[in-house]
């Protein structure tokens, strides 16, 4: 589900992290492995008041690998611990209560000190919608406790679920908003489908999407679709579209008359690249890694 944000669902998003702060200890920071910064939300730091936390890029599965290696050097050099995960999948999802411990190891130390025993960990995720936040609570927990697609406002009796014997999470995650000033942010939360084609032309995105396959991974684009020529001059928009012409004919988007549908030709590529069937791609890359 994609939430219209105005400017009172984000004071109210705010307001009820702001309020779940109060009772945790180490905040879990969820981000897309494939757009780090751009499914980060633009006053985390503020909103989160140097509480302790960790970043964790979901959807590890489906970003590029050797990019999801920079960005987690990227994070370090910030000061901030950050790993992949696949929450789908459960890998590497333990390594949260482990950087937790970490993370409150002097809080522990003390009270270890003070001769007392160690309370349980209190954790909270937060993230933008659909970047993994249900799937993830539900891996760690082992069972099904959040209904994905939670909004902002619709509340419910929290609870605490426990992870493992030193760790608890809070049920019900912090959501958070994306940022909307930069177009080329919102094409790339689209191409992910965290926006939906309801809010940005799906035509646009697919040409997006093509476009930087094209630039970045075109070996991968040629060989799913068996596309013959690649485009000479990326900004000619013209030779954008012919790519995706030709994947509309392979894929028989057809109209009547002969001509390729665009519309529905955008529908395939986006569903087969969120699906993770043109293979796996990073949609940013750190500044610092590219110059
Ligand atoms: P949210 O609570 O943050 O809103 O996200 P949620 O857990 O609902 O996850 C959104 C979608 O992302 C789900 O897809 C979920 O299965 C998928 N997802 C979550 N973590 C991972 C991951 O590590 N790897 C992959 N490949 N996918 C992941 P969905 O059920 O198909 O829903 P929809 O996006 O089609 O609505």
């Amino acid at each position: 589900m994609t939430i219209q944000w105005f400017p009172g669902h984000m004071t109210r998003a705010r307001r009820e992290i702001q309020e779940k702060l109060k009772l945790i200890d180490v905040v879990i920071e969820l981000l897309d492995a494939r757009l780090p910064l751009s499914s980060r939300n633009p006053m985390i730091d503020e909103i989160l008041q140097g509480k302790p936390r960790m970043i964790v890029l979901n959807k590890a599965d489906l970003a590029d690998p050797a990019v999801t290696e920079k960005w987690v050097t990227y994070f370090k050099n910030e000061g901030i611990t950050a790993f992949p995960i696949d929450a789908s999948n459960g890998t590497r999802v333990q390594d949260i209560p482990a950087q937790a411990k970490v993370l409150f190891h002097d809080k522990i130390q003390k009270q270890l000190n003070r001769g007392m025993k160690p309370r349980a960990i209190r954790g909270l995720i937060v993230g933008i919608p659909n970047v993994g936040k249900s799937t993830l609570i539900n891996r760690l927990a082992g069972r099904n406790i959040a209904a994905t697609g939670d909004r902002p406002g619709v509340t419910k009796g929290q609870q605490w679920i426990k992870i493992g014997t030193e760790m608890e999470l809070l049920d019900t995650p912090g959501i958070l908003w994306p940022k909307f000033e930069d177009q080329e942010v919102g094409y790339r939360l689209a191409v992910t489908g965290a926006i939906k084609e309801q809010v940005i032309n799906i035509e646009d995105v697919a040409f997006f999407a093509i476009k930087y396959m094209t630039q970045y991974y075109w070996d991968t684009l040629q060989e799913r679709f068996e596309l013959t020529k690649k485009p000479e001059d990326l900004d000619v928009p013209d030779e954008i579209v012919q790519v995706m012409e030709e994947i509309g004919r392979k894929r028989g988007c057809i109209m009547s008359g002969g001509r390729v549908d665009l519309e529905k030709t955008s529908g395939v590529i986006l569903r087969e690249l969120r699906a993770g069937k043109m293979g796996r791609f990073s949609l940013e890359v750190p500044l610092s890694f590219m110059l």
